[in-house]
């Protein structure tokens, strides 16, 4: 989606007799929206409509949790038991139309292969380190990246440790802000991030195995499985702007303003309805009269979600790594009592997160009701003040 990549093989003009040991080559156009969007083009062994059976349907299951108050919340969600593997294993939190936010711990290896077929993912790799094997090539990762997805791309992980990740899922498109990028798609100069930091797939391996491979396919809101007879990955080339890549939160380019900067500052990525920002390490605001931590808000037509992913929140009553809050719509929230006046002076912060904020109210799983606090709400109240709490003070709330 970045820009344009190429890898193996592929013939001098696209829609061309190409061939690999006399076979002609099957060629996929790979395309969004419609033909008008990006696209690549890959060139398999096989068909890729090649089924050797049609395997069962699982629907995708959500149990809804409906708090019986309208209430800032606090998940903790760092002791949550491993289980599954890097797709089974995730774990709704919350969701709506647009994305859908998932927990995943994984402790299985993937014994199959995985599409989305209705989405794009973000993994947001809190720990841990692999390989994403794709049908585009090898894409490796590490703690602090984000995996994008798009949709179509067949995977499987192939995790080395111990991995935790945060996943959103949509139904849309994952794009880089308008914003950042020039009429012909070039991350401009004040963009957080250069197209240097985008790290697409690095190898391809062309399988040309044949035997019995599962492939599952998210589709209908549900997941299909299909078995086929070769090795899904029998790519021997592909070129275009569809292909999975990372970029690293430890790549953002914060900036800082001599007032408080807002969250969009942040925004690392662009969904349907939605954000994902990164809050990483930064000097703060320096105008000798600045408060450098937010301002209260309102942010009455979004909710807010926040990931805590390393620094010191002690400042956050309650706040520990993995922790999310939600401020949902409708409710301001802003610093609790006394960080404001604790902040004067302060001129870095060291804290990083991920943020998403959705336009669209959120809808809560029962993982969310069992990791809930129960007390989040109540710590703007005076006597919860933390003015006692240890130095930091976080620069995002
Ligand atoms: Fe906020």
């Amino acid at each position: 989606m970045p820009f344009y990549q190429r890898l193996g093989d592929v013939p001098r003009k696209r829609h061309v007799q190409f061939r690999d040991n006399g076979t002609l080559l099957t060629e996929e156009v790979m395309g969004l929206e419609g033909f008008t969007g990006n696209e690549s083009i890959l060139y398999h062994l096989q068909s890729p409509c090649r089924v050797m059976e049609l395997g069962g349907f699982e629907p995708v299951e959500r149990e809804e949790w409906v708090p019986e108050q309208h209430t800032h919340l606090h998940f903790k969600t760092f002791d949550t038991a491993p289980e599954g593997d890097e797709v089974t294993g995730r774990r709704v939190l919350m969701w709506n139309n647009d994305v859908e936010i998932s927990l995943c711990r994984p402790k299985e290896q993937m014994d199959y292969f995985f599409r989305n077929g209705e989405g794009d993912e973000v993994v947001f790799v809190h720990e841990g380190a692999g390989t994403l094997e794709t049908n585009f090539g090898d894409v490796p990762y590490k703690d602090g990246d984000y995996i994008v997805i798009p949709r179509g791309t067949t995977y499987r992980f192939r995790p080395d440790g111990e991995q935790r990740y945060l996943v959103f899922e949509t139904p849309g498109l994952i794009t880089i802000p308008k914003r950042y990028r020039n009429e012909h798609g070039q991350l401009m100069e004040h963009a957080p991030y250069y197209h240097r930091d985008i790290h697409p797939p690095t190898e391809l391996h062309t399988h040309r195995d044949k035997g019995e491979f599962a492939v599952k396919v998210r589709v209908r809101d549900g997941y299909q499985t299909y078995v086929i007879d070769y090795h899904p990955f029998d790519v021997v080339g592909w070129d275009g702007y569809v292909y999975p890549w990372t970029f690293s939160i430890h790549d953002f380019e914060p900036i800082t303003g001599r007032i408080h900067m807002p969250p969009p500052s942040h925004q690392t990525f662009a969904g349907p309805n939605f954000v994902i920002c990164s809050f990483c390490p930064r000097k703060l605001d320096f105008d000798p009269e600045a408060i450098p931590i937010p301002y209260h808000h309102s942010n009455l037509q979004s909710e807010e979600m926040i990931y805590y992913v390393d620094g010191n929140f002690s400042s956050r009553k309650g706040i520990e790594l993995g922790s999310v809050t939600l401020h949902p719509s409708g409710l301001p929230h802003g610093p609790q009592p006394g960080l404001a006046e604790k902040s004067l002076g302060m001129t870095e912060t060291h804290e990083y997160a991920v943020m998403c904020d959705t336009f669209h109210p959120l809808k809560l799983t029962r993982l969310a009701a069992d990791l809930d606090d129960g007390k989040y709400m109540y710590s703007w109240a005076e006597d919860a003040s933390g003015a006692d709490d240890q130095a930091g003070v976080t620069s995002h709330v």
